[in-house]
């Protein structure tokens, strides 16, 4: 065990924090981003599209912040009509839906899953539980490094179930994956005094990362469960050797005292959401991995450390492992930040981390094939006003090819969204909106900088071609069933009225939106698409609010989306919340928003989790109204005993929500 040479102290918590989530997921999770300065300094334009209609810019500067949006949509009651969707206007329906009684909202202090009746929930598998051979079980105050690596991992954020098949016992055997995003030390540690010893960081390491354990139920009104002993069971951590491929793989700046290729990295840091392939693997984001690099003293002449917010760390990791100290290993900051690939099948394998993806604050890769064959993913950077980017592979998919498939994300074309408005004479904060290259047929798109500059320091990138600075994009989603495209616009309290544009149009945007797009011809490579706001969330009696043109009084309040689902039902929008109980005063949860036909925007919320937590990586097949969740940081700024078995550790993890009578507690 490496001993620490000196104590570091935690920062104090902040005591209140204007983007909704508790001070401690601030300071634990995205590294305190909201206290700190915007890092997105260039001068990209904020206003030019709105400012095109002199309409639209009366309208949004009488409105101000609060007033904008909705009285711009209240006054345009053709609005959903327009859109060529019929009007809804369901008033009272709260409750109504169709499969599930909307719950109501949750006071923020309570301790519980709540769930709609008629379904009852179970814990899949929880924060300690033994995944790999030989790893001891849950003991909270037997806590060690070598039991961690082959215990769950903490906070569980992205989440997916690969099922064996689709048919016969094989549906009820899987594979379950999630990313474990981050660790609360204050929560984990029953010793913790507000110091982390060298020991405590590293648990934290080994508990950050991802979990792959395999389940399975009995029948379609049972809960999973996960197999102590499946063969495809596999913890990957801050050690877990990862392999580097694309342009930047084996670069100078990839270069490390112990890598000198550069072309193997130790671990997977802060992996927010995610997605799964066609080909059968899963991808997650290295998001807020700045937190964890002590840049004290380090030189930053271009701001390369700056624009990604790498600064003065803050987990006191760097006394544990010099490697998080950017003066002693300049390189290895430049080693996350990436989309990784994973194969669940084969717990053998090197995972992948795939530069031609590019490096910036992932929250997750959504994979949609193109008309030819080629993989499209889509990417949000979570910054407040950073971007949306979109890749584009050179080789096309081949079925049942999975070694050719795992080299899709490899190589090819990297895109950068900008949102154009036209204006709100329409009624609708809507526009065009135009892929912006960055990388082009293996050549770099951005003057003065190579392929691998790009897609190492891409927010730099794309500083240099003019993309929409946007309410921090985290999932990006393809629906399936439409092929449109939805992105979560989490929030962003920065935002002044002087920098509102159409498709960011709330300034001080305490409780976030969500933006619709369809690309060209339904064709995911296009490079041009239209875009619409379906919905500005907060509670209905704010004005600011709107559901997709629906009587406000129909639907529930929701704050903050996060990520997004479909449940394989046509247009079934399903959004998870991060930071309702800082904006509205409720528990986060679960919500389904249909996204066609008369009910679009009727807005319902199917259930809620625990105090302190935040709802994540929701995965839902609402032919078996089979709905998991991660409940993330149960308990974070207060207490939680989730998942109630009978001692009040808090215990991030996987849940389970399924047809059946209430579960009593
Ligand atoms: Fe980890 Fe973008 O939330
Ligand atoms: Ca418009
Ligand atoms: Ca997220």
């Amino acid at each position: 065990m490496t001993q620490l040479t000196g104590r570091r102290s935690l920062l104090p918590l902040l005591a209140a924090h204007p983007g909704g989530r508790s001070p401690a997921t601030c300071r634990y999770r995205c590294g305190d981003a909201c206290s700190q300065p915007v890092p997105n300094t260039s001068d990209n334009s904020y206003f030019g599209d709105v400012a095109r209609s002199a309409v639209a810019r009366r309208a949004v500067l009488a409105g101000g912040t609060a007033a904008l949006a909705g009285a711009a949509w209240s006054a345009a009651p053709g609005a959903a009509a327009a859109a060529g969707e019929p009007e809804g206007g369901l008033p009272g329906a709260q409750g109504r839906g169709r499969g599930f009684p909307s719950i109501s909202p949750t006071p923020a202090d309570v301790d519980d899953l709540v769930v709609p009746e008629g379904f009852t929930w179970a814990p899949v598998i929880s924060w300690g539980d033994p995944v790999e051979p030989g790893a001891p079980r849950f003991d909270v105050d037997r806590q060690s490094v070598e039991a961690q690596k082959g215990q769950a991992g903490y906070n569980a954020d992205y989440l997916t179930l690969l099922q064996d098949g689709d048919r016969g016992w094989r549906r009820r055997r899987g594979v379950i994956v999630f990313n474990n995003e981050y660790t609360n030390p204050e929560l984990m540690f029953p010793d913790w005094s507000g110091e982390v010893t060298a020991e405590q960081a590293e648990i934290e390491m080994a508990a950050h990362g991802m979990t792959i354990v395999e389940v399975r139920r009995t029948n379609d009104r049972s809960p999973w469960t996960y197999q102590r002993r499946g063969t495809r069971n596999r913890r990957i951590h801050a050690w877990t050797a990862f392999a580097l491929d694309g342009p930047a793989a084996g670069q100078d700046w990839m270069r490390t005292s112990t890598d000198r290729r550069g072309r193997r990295v130790l671990g997977t840091l802060n992996n927010c959401a995610g997605g799964d392939t066609p080909w059968g693997t899963v991808l997650s984001g290295e998001e807020n991995v700045n937190q964890y690099f002590d840049a004290t003293g380090a030189p930053d002449p271009e701001g390369r450390l700056a624009r990604y917010g790498i600064t003065s760390g803050g987990r006191g990791w760097e006394q544990a492992d010099r490697r998080f100290s950017v003066l002693a290993e300049p390189n290895e900051v430049n080693r996350f930040g990436w989309i990784v690939e994973v194969d669940p099948d084969d717990p053998g394998s090197t995972p992948v981390k795939h530069t031609a993806l590019g490096r910036f604050k992932h929250e997750g890769a959504t994979i949609r094939l193109a008309e030819d064959g080629r993989a499209v993913a889509y990417m949000g950077d979570d910054e407040r006003f950073d971007y949306i980017y979109k890749f584009v592979s050179r080789r096309r998919y081949r079925e049942g090819d999975k070694r050719h498939n795992m080299r899709l994300l490899s190589d090819g074309d990297l895109y950068v969204a900008r949102f154009t408005g036209d204006g709100l004479q329409d009624g609708q904060y809507d526009g065009d909106g135009e892929w912006l290259p960055l990388v082009v047929d293996g050549e770099s798109r951005v003057e003065g900088m190579s392929v691998a500059e790009v897609c190492t320091w891409t927010r730099l990138a794309a500083d240099r071609v003019g993309p929409t600075k946007m309410d921090r994009p985290e999932d990006v989603q393809p629906d399936p069933t439409t092929g449109r495209v939805y992105v979560a616009l989490t929030n962003n309290t920065a935002r002044t009225p002087g920098q509102i544009d159409e498709a960011n149009p709330r300034a001080n945007n305490k409780f976030g939106h969500v933006i619709e797009w369809r690309e060209a011809g339904d064709d995911a490579a296009a490079l041009r698409f239209r875009w619409k706001i379906v919905l500005v969330a907060g509670d209905p009696a704010d004005p600011s609010t709107y559901f997709s043109g629906l009587d406000r009084r129909g639907v529930t309040p929701i704050s903050c989306p996060d990520n997004v689902a479909f449940d394989g039902e046509p247009g079934h929008l399903w959004i998870s919340t991060d930071g309702a109980p800082g904006t509205i005063g409720t528990c986060d949860g679960l919500f389904r928003m249909p996204t066609t036909g008369r009910d679009r925007g009727l807005v319902q919320q199917f259930l809620s989790v625990p105090t302190g937590a935040e709802c994540c990586g929701p995965v839902i097949s609402w032919k078996d109204r089979s709905v998991l969740v991660s409940v993330q940081h149960p308990g974070e700024g207060g207490s939680s005993a989730y998942p109630y078995l009978g001692d009040s550790v808090p215990r991030p993890g996987v849940a389970h929500v399924f047809p059946g009578r209430k579960r009593p507690r």
